[in-house]
């Protein structure tokens, strides 16, 4: 768990209003016509990028499954079944491939024996983040963010998932529930119809077929909220709970718990144990989870920021960069030919609640442009890295931190998150392919601390038969930047572009102005195969491109 206080910052900023001290960020060189270019070397793949790596997370936590997800069969909000029906139309055309669920912390608190079964028989439970307020001066009351009533058990999820198209990836609890509860999950969720008890149990809430639940994470954040093991206890608690689990025939995916952002330790140390047994227990492991947040803190929050803020932000989020590489490398040592993939199954930028939205609702706030480039800026990371990232979870879905969406009793929105998740969905199932990106960074002066410098243009980009998607960050937050774009190997018919952005940096959308912010068509100036293209300033741009 990063609780936004716990979280470590590099430090102060000089405050200001945004806009106010934009002249102390410039690049090191002007932006001149030819001084940024964008190479794309279409015959360098890097690797697929797996569909799920745009997956999502829902967990019981403030306002995300009650009234996020589950507004219940007999509310006035339109449902399907209990299920936000906005959310299920909004959240399908982004074609996500996954969802995460029940945790988060919540999972390791959680028994699933508590959600099957007749509905009005099951049992209210005290929620792992009941005693949590994202500020000492908001009033909670005691209802379901609280009291959990499992209403929104298994069957409820798979629904939600069969509803929007994603596969379940179910969260286990290790900290609170012996081996034997993983177990019997698996069974409820696989084993044939009428097989066992377990299968007539899951037909009775509804579901006489099984669910086929592929992806299955063996706790959560053991080094804290998922039992505060150290990583020799954790391997050996994952290899226990992974040991002769029944199959019925699908081929299970476990997703060991990794470390909290740069925690190299916990990586190289779980690894050490897992294999101290034989190699062999390698092949257990499909995934290795990251968790990394970056955030705000004190009185600035998603929309009260300065243009410090801002480039504090983004540089921050760029940590994901080194973050995977370096676990990468640390794996490598037990892991060889990486037959274990990465899994950054919570990932985000975590400020303060938002007091518009209901006191029970954890981190419940709009989310700005600034959070759409930290949305972009990861994705094109992932991407880059298609071929050690087999799936990422944005934290979280709905109604709280990195949300794509925002429901509050019948209203519901989008979040500049989502559009960013829009426009890139266009890179699921692409091949990734190499790109040389140079433009003059930006130099960010930070006080005592000195300078800091950021990369003036980012991205990446991916090829499906002949369309190419090539997606573009500019994180200056007043200069445009012009740029040479040039395909390698191919020459361009046809060109297009859709561009988020914003004069202003703090823009965002609210139940009162859903679309202050959305992204709009551009046009692109491309002639005998090359491009030109000006980058607007505080933008994510996607091109279409279609190769001869
Ligand atoms: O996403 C919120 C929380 O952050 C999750 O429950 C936990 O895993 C992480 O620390």
């Amino acid at each position: 768990m990063k609780d936004p206080t716990r979280r470590a910052f590099l430090g102060s900023v000089a405050t200001g209003v945004a806009g106010s001290v934009a002249a102390r960020y410039v690049p090191s060189l002007h932006a001149q016509a030819d001084a940024a270019r964008i190479e794309i070397l279409i015959d360098e793949p890097i690797g697929t990028i797996a569909p799920e790596i745009y997956g999502h997370f829902v967990e019981h936590l403030g306002g995300v499954v009650y009234d996020g997800v589950w507004v219940g069969e007999g509310s006035r909000i339109p449902n399907i079944g209990g299920v936000r029906k906005a959310l299920v139309d909004r959240f399908k055309t982004i074609k996500p491939a996954v969802v995460r669920w029940p945790g988060g912390c919540f999972a390791d608190s959680y028994d699933w024996h508590d959600g099957v079964g007749a509905p009005d028989k099951r049992p209210r439970r005290t929620d792992f983040w009941a005693d949590t307020r994202p500020s000492e001066n908001r009033a909670a009351s005691d209802g379901p963010q609280r009291f959990d009533p499992n209403r929104f058990g298994t069957n409820e999820f798979i629904r939600f998932c069969r509803l929007t198209g994603a596969a379940p990836y179910i969260a286990a609890n290790v900290r609170s529930l012996p081996a034997k509860d993983f177990f019997q999950w698996v069974e409820y969720c696989n084993a044939p119809a009428g097989a066992t008890t377990m299968s007539e149990l899951r037909a009775e809430g509804g579901d006489t077929e099984p669910f086929n639940v592929r992806y299955w994470g063996v706790g959560n954040e053991p080094w804290g909220c998922g039992g505060n093991f150290t990583p020799e206890e954790y391997a050996t608690e994952f290899r226990r709970y992974t040991a002769w689990v029944p199959k019925y025939g699908v081929p299970l995916r476990y997703i060991a718990a990794g470390p909290n952002g740069g925690d190299r330790d916990w990586t190289t140390k779980f690894f050490r144990t897992l294999v101290a047994r034989g190699a062999g227990a390698l092949n257990d492991v499909f995934g290795w989870a990251l968790h990394y947040y970056t955030g705000t803190t004190g009185d600035r929050n998603a929309i009260q920021f300065s243009t410090d803020d801002w480039y504090e932000l983004l540089s921050r989020a760029d940590r994901m960069e080194s973050l995977v590489t370096d676990h990468w490398t640390a794996m490598a040592e037990f892991d060889p030919t990486h037959k274990v993939k990465l899994v950054v199954d919570e990932w985000g930028a975590w400020h303060g609640a938002s007091p518009d939205m209901p006191p029970n609702y954890l981190w419940a706030y709009p989310g700005s442009l600034r959070d759409a480039l930290v949305s972009a800026l990861t994705l094109d990371t992932f991407n880059r890295h298609a071929d050690k990232i087999a799936m990422a979870n944005v934290a979280q879905l709905v109604n709280t931190i990195h949300s794509l969406f925002l429901a509050k009793e019948d209203q519901f929105i989008v979040t500049p998150n989502f559009h960013v998740f829009a426009m890139y969905a266009a890179h699921q199932g692409g091949q990734s392919v190499r790109t040389v990106f140079s433009a003059p960074p930006i130099s960010i002066a930070r006080g005592r601390q000195g300078m800091m410098s950021l990369w003036g243009l980012a991205g990446s980009a991916s090829l499906r038969n002949r369309e190419l998607t090539v997606t573009v960050v500019n994180p200056h937050a007043t200069d445009a930047r012009p740029c040479a774009i040039a395909i390698r190997g191919a020459a361009v018919r046809s060109a297009r572009a859709a561009v988020l952005t914003s004069t202003d940096l703090r823009a965002h959308n609210s139940f009162e102005h859903p679309d202050a912010l959305a992204p709009r068509d551009a046009a692109v100036a491309a002639a005998s195969g090359s491009i030109r293209h000006t980058f607007p300033a505080a933008s994510v741009t996607r091109l279409d491109l279609t190769l001869g």
